[in-house]
């Protein structure tokens, strides 16, 4: 056989192998063996010094012109499935199907029940206030009339940082802090904030979070603190709560009351559903909810004010307010940042 032909029957060859080629793959695998460097159309090239002078002309436009028709070819079936590819994506995108919505941050419900226990105490006209995690012995402690080595240190668990701070254990402190600010009464200050208690099983949080609230005013009574604490309760928990105010101690107040409220779930009857008794008061109809009393005149002393002064101070834990409003029986969701628990309080 001729050059010439061999040459006809390759150009042949691979016109038909390329319209058999099921891939843009294929094709290019077909650009190698024939097309390339050292593919059939280079081998039969080589072969030129065969041919007598005067026919390697012919044979070298010939071989020119048959590498340039397949090589435009193979182009025009690589576009094709190029072309084939695009229009199957977009066969694939259904205009019909909801969109993939980002998802929304929300605010954790600790968060949410201290934004509210501060708006509705601040419509009363206290003023929120911020101070320091780490406090020192005399905010914490000494100034609000727990002596060093007093028995009563011992409920609060310290986290002692050394050089005289320590993580606060209660937002007691911010009461010494707006007294010394302000200099004289009046003072109507709420501070809400995160305490730390050396302290972890499954109701307590070495972290967890307060509000305290603080009232120092010519003839501030034990009634103007059952007045803010229902109308507080009330605005949290429906207006039927019930408020009950049990001796306690605390030695930053004197006279100090525990606050309990009628139970949120069986509204106070201590049964739920009939015979069965209430799981979350266990049965007694109220449920602990905060601690308050008269400031003691110990502290106004601390702080310079008159110990004639009259005030009261409230604290409360946040997690507890937010378990009750939600119905969480877990304090320990709270920590675990798990986004199906978080997701669900959207305001
Ligand atoms: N600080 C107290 C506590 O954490 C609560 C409290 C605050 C009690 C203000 C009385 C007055 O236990």
């Amino acid at each position: 056989m001729t050059l010439i032909a061999e040459l006809e029957r390759a150009a042949a060859g691979f016109t038909a192998a390329l319209a058999g080629a099921a891939s843009a793959a294929e094709v290019e695998s077909l650009r190698n063996a024939v097309l390339g460097r050292k593919g059939e159309l280079a081998a039969l090239m080589s072969r030129l010094p065969e041919l007598p002078a005067d026919e390697r002309p012919a044979f070298g436009k010939a071989a020119n012109a048959a590498k340039e028709r397949l090589n435009r070819l193979l182009e025009e079936r690589l576009a094709a499935f190029k072309a084939q590819v695009d229009g199957a994506s977009l066969s694939r995108f259904d205009p019909s199907m909801p969109g993939r919505m980002p998802e929304r941050g929300s605010l954790h419900p600790v968060t949410l029940v201290m934004e509210e226990l501060c708006r509705i105490l601040n419509n009363l006209g206290f003023e929120t206030v911020d101070g320091p995690e780490a406090e020192t012995d005399f905010h914490n402690f000494e100034a609000l009339n727990f002596p060093a080595d007093h028995p009563a240190r011992d409920m609060q668990d310290t986290l002692f940082l050394g050089d005289g701070l320590l993580m606060r254990t209660h937002t007691s402190p911010m009461q010494v802090r707006a007294m010394l600010e302000r200099k004289k009464p009046p003072v109507a200050v709420i501070a809400p904030g995160k305490v730390y208690r050396r302290d972890y099983d499954l109701t307590h949080s070495p972290m967890f979070h307060q509000v305290e609230g603080l009232l120092v005013d010519d003839g501030v009574n034990l009634a103007h603190l059952r007045g803010v604490l229902t109308h507080l309760l009330r605005e949290l928990f429906g207006p039927d709560v019930a408020l009950y105010f049990r001796p306690s101690f605390f030695p930053f107040t004197e006279p100090s009351v525990e606050v309990d409220m009628s139970c949120v779930i069986c509204r106070g009857s201590g049964r739920k559903g009939g015979e069965d008794g209430c799981r979350v008061c266990k049965g007694t109809g109220r449920l602990e909810i905060l601690g308050a009393g008269m400031v003691d005149p110990a502290v106004f002393a601390a702080v310079g004010f008159d110990p004639s002064c009259t005030g009261f101070a409230f604290g409360l834990g946040v997690e507890r307010v937010a378990m009750l409003k939600y119905g969480i029986d877990d304090l320990r969701l709270f920590f675990e940042n798990d986004l199906r628990f978080l997701g669900r309080f959207v305001k």
